[in-house]
């Protein structure tokens, strides 16, 4: 049987009536489809009946035609849907196919906005339907119309994605269901593309963080080293002139003199701390080194009981990973001093075999989940953001007492950064 197109139809509904008709294409039917065409034709009186008993049409809006691949061995079934369907008010052009070839080349051919299925044909079924129209990318709403379907295979075929299924002797609520049909796809989709924009939006925002994260490290990395050539060279230019006075002043003078040496000397100490904070001193010489700087800088400022340790055995850890633990080291221990009101820390860096991690802990206030949306706070998000960017990530929480910030990041340069 060839598909027939929507010119077919438009020229068929134009013949009225539809029942009593005798089926044009009994004899076609081959061998093995005769007993299936003699239990439908059963079905047909009360088809016949469905489209007596459905309701007027109740909406005469002209809606945009629906295009509708019904997958139907019999010609006057096709018919009857079609105009059931017009009856109540859904305009629609269809293409009728019966095999799964013919359905699989309708598919391939053009986008539908819904598919019909007659539940069994002779060689196919509206599972095996089912199952090529869920196959593509996008499926269209699949309905199943038939005069022969169960209770249990009706709902094995909503389960397996069907969206509807009707009697055919029971079309009253044809057009009610196509357009629910119709209306849940266009819901999949809005759904579809709005957690594409979120996806991309989401996207956007960490490739912008790391950016950011990028920006700070290059924006800080120039600031140290103007410290460093134009603060510090100057330094160092007035000690050599303090050093030569020395030797020409009168004795009275002298006390002077050893406090404006004094105060040189915290100016530089100074301005190395503040070059050291702004670019970590070189992590060639080793993250524990410097973390170890870290700590001590931090026990010295804020008096606190901070313990630092160091396991595994010693890797190298690849450059970006290195500076990302670096961070993350300071920026909770910069957290700690800022809210936790802590006792005691912890700093522990493990080098892994493939992974380093670091884990910084304190016994201070806590957090609960809501911190890390603090709008204005930007300090541990951009540093997960870093993580994830390497390939790890980073955790903070508090339990037991304790808040603990955990970062994991590969050694190696991490191969994906979405
Ligand atoms: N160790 C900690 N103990 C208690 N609260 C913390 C700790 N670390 C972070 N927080 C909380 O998490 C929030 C977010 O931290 P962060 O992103 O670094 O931003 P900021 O330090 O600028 O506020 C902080 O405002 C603070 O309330
Ligand atoms: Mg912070």
């Amino acid at each position: 049987m060839e598909a027939e197109s929507s010119t077919a139809r438009t020229r068929v509904m134009g013949r009225t009536p539809f029942r009593g008709r005798t089926r044009p294409d009994a004899e076609d039917s081959s061998a093995d489809g005769a007993a299936l065409m003699a239990r439908k034709a059963a079905h047909k009186a009360a088809f016949s009946r469905g489209l007596r008993g459905a309701p007027p049409v109740t909406s005469t809006v002209p809606e945009e035609k629906v295009r509708l691949l019904v997958i139907e061995d019999s010609p006057l079934d096709y018919e009857l849907l079609l105009a059931t369907l017009a009856m109540q008010g859904v305009g629609a052009t269809g293409v009728r196919v019966e095999t799964g070839g013919e359905l699989s080349a309708a598919l391939a051919r053009e986008r539908w906005d819904l598919v019909i299925s007659d539940h069994e044909l002779p060689g196919f079924s509206s599972g095996e339907a089912l199952a090529i129209v869920r196959a593509l990318p996008a499926p269209p709403p699949f309905i199943i119309v038939s005069g022969v379907i169960g209770e249990e295979t009706a709902v094995d075929a909503m389960r397996a994605g069907a969206d509807d299924y009707l009697i055919k002797g029971r079309l009253a609520r044809l057009g009610t269901a196509v357009r629910n049909a119709l209306a849940a796809a266009q819901a999949r989709r809005d759904k579809a593309e709005a957690e594409r924009l979120l996806q991309l939006s989401q996207q956007q925002l960490a490739n912008l963080s790391q950016r950011l994260q990028s920006m700070l490290d290059e924006e800080r990395a120039a600031i140290a080293r103007e410290i460093h050539d134009d603060i510090g060279g100057t330094l160092t230019a007035v000690r050599f002139d303090i050093e030569g006075l020395r030797r020409h002043l009168a004795p009275g003078a002298l006390p002077r003199l050893e406090r404006a040496h004094s105060a040189l000397t915290e100016a530089s100490t100074a301005a190395q701390r503040i070059q050291q904070n702004l670019r970590p001193p070189s992590l060639d010489a080793g993250l524990a080194a410097a973390l170890e700087w870290q700590v001590r800088q931090y026990r010295e400022r804020h008096g606190a009981d901070v313990r630092f340790e160091a396991s595994g055995a010693k890797r190298e850890v690849h450059e970006a990973a290195a500076l990302a633990v670096y961070r993350t080291c300071q920026e909770a221990l910069t957290n700690i001093a800022k809210h936790a009101a802590a006792r005691s820390v912890e700093v522990h860096l493990h080098h892994g075999a493939a992974v380093v991690s670091l884990e910084v802990s304190d016994d201070g206030r806590g957090l609960d989940a809501s911190a890390l949306l603090k709008p204005g706070s930007l300090g541990l998000r951009g540093l997960a953001e870093r993580a994830r960017a390497a390939g790890g990530g980073m955790e903070i929480g508090s339990g037991g007492g304790r808040t603990t910030l955990m970062l994991w990041l590969p050694r190696a340069p991490a191969e994906v950064a979405a």
